[in-house]
């Protein structure tokens, strides 16, 4: 970065901090960025478009910065794709690969990448003050990106309106480009249609329903198969929002139902309020219909994540924003601010009569193996703590554990500790309550902003009395997957340097590790 962009950057924190730069998730080099955009995979590359401030690492400026990966978990930065001038910031939006050349802006043969993204015009520029869905487009394989001179191609005239995510629908309805996007402080997802991506008709709307409290935002929609069944295909609605998730702040729910090209509607077991949880005028009812809602995850950091468009073999695979705008801006980090969540691949299973996603990290096939420093798996555990392997600096180190807390109440991970263990990120699974719990107040740094230490916790069943779990920890991040997927907790930490331990133990009785691997990922 140039020393005149240098200047011009707002810094906010007081010295570089290369510990907590991630090994396997995605960080801009030395800016800020938010949500994933323009999620696309083409010609053996995925394509990370992300809102990014090239001039700083606070919000701001919006453009769409560009990364690339050839396995979703080493990316390589590349030049500003989509930038922001003195008429519009480029916020979120998606790319289609338009095969068939519908929009006309590439050829049959060689088809363009179409980004359908939010204009959030200007003050004094022509539609000042709103936000419309324009486009651009790139015949290059992403690259390079012109955007198109007849932009918007879709105003309604809103301040609000934002966040396109457009996929090619086939089906008993037609064949056609659908966009899903928001209308954000009303709790509104819109639909609309399309035969070249540059004139739209309305098509639907939904909501509110289930958590409503803030804004909705980047939403996402997509079939899949139930259980792997290609004559059962469901819809999933991914609708973001902020404030008003599970775990305070920002957060992704979901719905699961039925799109037929013009309206998507939910299962009724997906909706545990139809009419948004603003209408419950009982806020204990509310409470507890909140933790009823489907979420894609329970922790704090998960924010904006929608799905890969053109990925070959109908996998559907998703990126977060691991950040939460409660506290966004303040993070301890320079000279960049914020990362991704790992990519996740989806998929839809019956849980006890209902549907449910199912998520799994993307990770290399080829780890590491790392000794966990005891003895191989079946071993019963008790309050003695069982020290595990050390996380390394610089890299990524997975755990993953099988666990029949038995007798015990209470089976504890403590994660990057200190030596005096005054300093940990606790991950507790309570056979009383049947929830997992991850506590970073004691993580380290959490003093940056008043709303950061916290404890999450999620409802998790055991299955034949076993707890599994899968754990990711990457610097200044805990990504947790439990029951195969069933259940996913990420959040931020700041460790000190030297806070670098894990233990395993069990309280008020004995528990059986039935398995216990740790790896490791550079
Ligand atoms: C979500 C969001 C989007 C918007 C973008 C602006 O985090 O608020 O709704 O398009 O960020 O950066």
């Amino acid at each position: 970065m140039s020393s005149s962009l240098d200047a011009a950057r707002p810094e906010t924190a007081p010295d570089v901090t290369p510990r907590f730069r991630p090994a396997i998730h995605f960080t801009a080099s030395d800016t800020w960025l938010n949500d994933p955009n323009g999620l696309v995979f083409h010609d053996g590359f995925y394509h990370l478009f992300f809102q990014n401030n090239p001039y700083g690492n606070v919000w701001g400026n919006m453009s769409w910065g560009h990364a690339t990966s050839p396995d979703l978990i080493h990316w390589t930065e590349h030049p500003v794709a989509i930038a922001g001038d003195e008429v519009e910031d480029i916020f979120s939006g998606s790319v289609v690969v338009d095969h068939g050349n519908t929009s006309g802006f590439g050829t049959v043969d060689s088809p363009a990448l179409v980004a359908v993204y939010t204009s959030a015009f200007k003050a004094g520029s022509p539609y000042g003050g709103t936000q419309a869905q324009s486009l651009a487009y790139s015949t290059d394989g992403g690259m390079t990106w012109l955007k198109y001179d007849e932009n918007p191609v879709l105003t309604r005239n809103s301040a609000h309106f934002r966040d396109p995510k457009v996929f090619r629908y086939e089906g008993a309805g037609g064949s056609f480009w659908v966009m899903v996007a928001v209308e954000a402080q009303h709790q509104k997802v819109v639909l609309y249609r399309s035969q070249d991506l540059k004139s739209w008709d309305f098509l639907s709307d939904f909501g509110p329903a289930n958590a409503d409290a803030g804004e909705w935002e980047c939403p996402d929609l997509f079939p899949l198969e139930v259980d792997g069944d290609p004559d059962n295909t469901k819809w999933v609605l991914i609708v973001n929002v902020n404030p008003g998730a599970v775990a305070g702040g920002s957060g992704g729910q979901y719905f699961v139902g039925d799109f037929d090209g013009v309206r998507f509607v939910p299962d009724a077991g997906s909706l545990a309020a139809p009419a948004g949880l603003s209408s419950f005028p009982d806020k204990d009812a509310a409470q507890a219909a909140l933790q009823q809602c489907l979420w894609l995850d329970w922790g704090r950091d998960c924010y904006a994540s929608v799905s890969f468009s053109n990925v070959p073999a109908n996998r559907r695979i998703t990126i977060g924003w691991m950040n939460n705008w409660d506290y966004a801006n303040q993070l301890p980090t320079a000279p960049w601010r914020s990362s991704m969540t790992l990519a996740r691949e989806l998929r839809l299973s019956s849980v006890n009569g209902s549907l449910q996603l199912i998520q799994h990290p993307v990770l290399p096939d080829q780890r590491v193996e790392v000794s966990p420093a005891v003895s191989p798996a079946p071993f019963n555990v008790g309050g003695t703590a069982l020290r595990l392997a050390d996380a390394v600096p610089g890299t990524a180190q997975v755990i993953e554990a099988e666990i029949v807390p038995g007798s015990a109440e209470r089976v504890e991970f403590s994660l990057l500790g200190s030596t005096d263990g005054s300093q940990r990120t606790v991950l507790g699974y309570n056979t009383g309550s049947g929830r997992l719990t991850l506590d970073r107040r004691q993580s380290g740094d959490t003093q940056f902003h008043g709303k950061f230490a916290s404890v999450e916790s999620a409802p998790t069943a055991l299955e034949d009395g076993i707890l599994k779990l899968l754990i990711v920890l990457d610097q200044c991040s805990v990504e947790v997957f439990a029951q195969d997927g069933k259940v996913v907790l990420t959040d931020l930490v700041f460790p000190e340097a030297n806070s670098l331990q894990n233990w395993l133990s069990a309280e008020g009785g004995i528990a059986t590790v039935r398995k216990l691997a740790v790896s490791s990922i550079a």
